[in-house]
């Protein structure tokens, strides 16, 4: 047996959180992903299920063990992402993306695999669907919507733009080009905006404390008085 922390604000919430890279497939035997590993989002996954709440976890492609509790829906590209998040975004009353979605997809999958030639080969990309953004437009006045934004210049600049664009609760600003800060390494650097011109960073901290940093700054933007 072992003893769970409950939280009276996070307790039976229903928490969707979507971590990890996509793969966007170029033929039978390529794609293109990120250096994503999906430990933050799974981190978060993890410490609202010890909080409590009912949480899916709509994740690409990991190394990862889904975290016990967990509703995991596992995907691969961008599109299937857009696809599971937006259907259970209808009854998420909090969502954190902090996936690492591919801003762009070959044009065309080819169903036979490319052979080698010895001439250049020239792959065209479009771009993909903007999920949190997508997320942001459906978005009512219970739910709230977390994103993150990977930068490496500008960092408070670039992340309050996106805060608002996309029409998000709050922001987690990730500094990757920071020292054991970043996309695939167990401690990140983080700074989180809420759109009531909140604003708090942390030190270098593993990615379980950042996960507790993340869900405290939710719960407490939550018990503000808003509007
Ligand atoms: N995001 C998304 N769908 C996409 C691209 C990004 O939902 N097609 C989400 C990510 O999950 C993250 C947030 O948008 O929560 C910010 O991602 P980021 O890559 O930092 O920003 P972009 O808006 O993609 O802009 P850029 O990559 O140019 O900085
Ligand atoms: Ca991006």
């Amino acid at each position: 047996t072992f003893f769970i922390e409950k939280d009276s604000f996070w307790s039976g919430k229903k928490v969707l959180i979507t971590a990890g890279p996509t793969q966007e497939q170029l033929d039978p035997v390529r794609y293109f992903t990120n250096y994503s590993s999906g430990k933050m989002g799974y981190s978060i996954a993890e410490t609202a299920v010890e909080k409590g709440a009912d949480v899916t976890l709509v994740s690409g492609p990991t190394s990862l063990e889904p975290p016990i509790g967990v509703k995991l829906i596992k995907v691969h590209s961008a599109w299937e992402m857009l696809q599971a998040t937006t259907e259970a975004f209808k009854t998420a009353e909090v969502t954190i993306k902090s996936a690492a979605v591919a801003d762009y997809t070959p044009s065309i999958t080819y169903a036979q695999k490319h052979k080698k030639k010895d001439d250049q080969w020239v792959v065209e990309l479009e771009p993909t669907i903007d999920i949190l953004k997508t997320l942001g437009s459906m978005k009512t006045d219970n739910q709230l919507l977390i994103g993150f934004a990977a930068e490496s210049e500008n960092i408070e600049h670039y992340a309050k733009a996106k805060l608002v664009k996309k029409n998000l609760d709050l922001i987690v600003a990730n500094d990757i080009s920071a020292e054991g800060a970043g996309f695939d390494g167990d401690t990140n650097i983080i700074s989180i905006y809420d759109r009531l011109d909140g604003e708090q960073s942390y030190p270098l901290a593993s990615k379980k404390q950042m996960a507790q940093h993340i869900l405290t700054a939710i719960k407490d933007f939550a018990k503000e008085p808003h509007n």
